[in-house]
């Protein structure tokens, strides 16, 4: 019913009749109330109310499927988490990347990736965890920084780590206690990818 007074055209069949009924009773209660002579006041708040509950139960039911769509799609809008949004939770808060791909970086990361990560990470094809093929196409750099350092909390607090510890059957993505330095020269070897 509130959603209805916010909104009459959101109102279906249902909603409709459920209204027609709401009226009546406020027509039997507006009788009542006027010969027990109430204050003008609440009579006009009760006719408003009466307004409201009519509009409904009169709306057309074309129109409030049209009008239905559109103010699903706003709602969804303003719900839809985006991810290429989400920096993550961890030290990393602010990530400038160079447009070119720094490959002393890379290779660095690569021998450090091959260390720590390859037990779990394929680098192109899904496994353990997911491949870092293309991560920056899907998550902010600072999240990736975060998800390599912060990994205990973010899968604990971030919406995205969480959404991929299920996805992964609840592997937990492992510290290995990686450096600042360490975890960035790995993110460039992901560009390489
Ligand atoms: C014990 C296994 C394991 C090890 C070792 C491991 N990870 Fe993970 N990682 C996972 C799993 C499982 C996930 C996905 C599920 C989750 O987040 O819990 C993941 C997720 C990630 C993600 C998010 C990927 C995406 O597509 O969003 C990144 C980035 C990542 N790991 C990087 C690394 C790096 C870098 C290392 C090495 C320092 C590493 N991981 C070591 C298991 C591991």
């Amino acid at each position: 019913m509130i959603t209805i007074m916010v909104n009459p055209n959101r109102a279906n069949d249902k909603d409709r009749t459920f209204a027609k009924v709401l009226t009546n009773q406020i027509y039997i209660i507006i009788n009542k109330l006027i010969t027990n002579k109430l204050t003008t006041m609440k009579i006009k708040y009760l006719i408003i109310l009466l307004v409201v509950t009519t509009a409904i139960s009169c709306g057309s039911g074309n129109q409030g499927a049209d009008t239905d769509k559109s103010t699903e799609q706003k709602a969804g809008e303003a719900t839809v988490h985006d991810p290429m949004k989400n920096k993550g939770i961890g030290p990393v808060k602010n990530l400038v990347i160079a447009n070119e791909i720094d490959m002393e970086m890379a290779a660095k990361g690569e021998e450090i990736y091959n260390l720590k990560c390859k037990a779990c990470h394929k680098p192109t094809e899904k496994f353990i965890g997911p491949a870092p093929k293309g991560v920056l196409d899907r998550r902010t750099p600072e999240w990736v920084m975060n998800m390599i350092l912060n990994p205990e909390i973010m899968i604990k607090e971030d919406p995205d780590a969480k959404a991929l510890l299920i996805e992964y059957n609840m592997a937990p993505m492992a510290n290995q206690g990686i450096t600042e330095e360490e975890a960035r020269v790995m993110l460039e070897y992901f560009r390489t990818l």
